[in-house]
């Protein structure tokens, strides 16, 4: 019988990497041509980001941070071996990684019959030496769930919803680091990860998706902090539009014969992302609102949030909470917040989130 659990959770690269550089992206914008040489004014920063700093550069405040999300990643990994979902649905961004210059599409579900990912070789997770101190070459095998991916794609095209699907990615040969990280995290203490895995694309960086690449190259480009606003690229899908998606998602699931877990994967504002704050710290005030409204149920508020003041906001990956939101708003759920995680140094901040399945 079909069985629905949602969770909200993040992928941030860092977790990956050693405790000793857990803040080297705001290292790296401290140097960036990009970033307004007003915010680098160390005088001039929040009393709350010079206490988290420290007199060690960030380094006991990483061990802490550290901890409050791995305790968090085991705690969801309960909650989805207590469930025995048949399948995983990720929803995840995709930073120029298997979307580029040839296609890209609002959403798209994989189906996959298998994925393998190496994510030490290449890409954001690969920057820094790995916590696990795993070789580089590492490869991490999982199941996908071809049935399950097209049986969204067919329900969300027969509800009206135009679902791009793939049966194999575009240029990575695994997954973006969205999904992979996700996988990594949720078997931090490496027993496995046995359910198979519908990755379910967003495109959360819309606007900005090809001209930073999706990140923070054009920052630390000289002049180039402002080329995106030269040459936008078309927007991503809307909140609104998301969560209509989401909700279609929970209405084709509903009727399915499966249990299935819904994982939305990301953090909530990024500071490089966000011009209020000179790149350098989280927008701690919008996050703040939408998680009133997420404690409250308050799906509205989540839904009229215009895709630009996400952006401003630095809250492009909300996106990807925003289908679950949708699900979740449809099947009548109300989300559990387990934590709130904020930081001023360490790039973002972090939501786990959970909405226990139906009774
Ligand atoms: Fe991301």
């Amino acid at each position: 019988m079909a069985s629905i659990l949602g969770i909200g959770l993040t992928h941030y690269p860092p977790l990956a990497w050693q405790d000793a550089h857990m803040a080297d992206i705001l290292k790296l914008l401290l140097d960036a041509p990009g970033v307004p040489a007003s915010f680098k004014d160390r005088s001039r920063w929040p009393a709350e980001m010079l206490v988290e700093l420290g007199g060690d550069g960030g380094l006991s405040a990483a061990a802490a941070h550290r901890a409050a999300l791995v305790a968090e990643f085991r705690r969801m990994r309960e909650r989805l071996d207590e469930f025995r979902p048949d399948f995983v649905v990720v929803f995840g961004d995709d930073q120029y990684e298997n979307f580029r210059e040839d296609l890209v599409p609002p959403f798209c579900v994989l189906a996959l019959d298998e994925t393998e990912i190496r994510p030490f070789a290449s890409g954001a997770t690969a920057m820094r030496p790995n916590v696990w101190g795993e070789p580089r070459e590492q490869a991490f095998r999982y199941p996908g769930h071809r049935a399950g991916a097209k049986a969204l794609a067919r329900g969300l095209l027969e509800r009206g919803i135009d679902l791009p699907y793939a049966y194999r990615t575009l240029h990575d040969d695994g997954l973006a680091h969205a999904f992979a990280n996700t996988l990594l995290y949720l078997d931090y203490d490496r027993r496995g990860f046995p359910y198979p895995v519908v990755p379910f694309q967003v495109n959360c960086y819309g606007s900005t998706l090809l001209a930073t690449r999706g990140g923070f190259g054009h920052l630390l480009r000289a002049r180039a902090a402002d080329s995106t606003a030269v040459d936008p690229d078309p927007p991503g899908p809307a909140p609104w539009r998301c969560m209509e998606v989401g909700a279609a998602i929970a209405d084709t699931l509903r009727d399915s014969p499966w249990r299935v877990a819904l994982i939305a994967s990301s953090s909530w504002s990024h500071a490089f992302l966000t011009p209020r704050t000179g790149y350098l710290w989280p927008d701690h005030a919008s996050d703040r609102r939408l998680l009133a409204a997420l404690r409250a149920a308050d799906y509205r508020t989540w839904r009229q949030t215009p895709l630009g003041e996400l952006e401003a906001a630095g809250e492009h990956e909300l996106l990807n909470w925003c289908v679950l939101l949708g699900a979740m708003q449809r099947l009548g759920r109300r989300a559990r917040v387990e934590a709130w995680i904020e930081t001023w140094i360490f790039n973002s901040n972090k939501c786990f989130a959970w909405f226990p399945p139906e009774p």
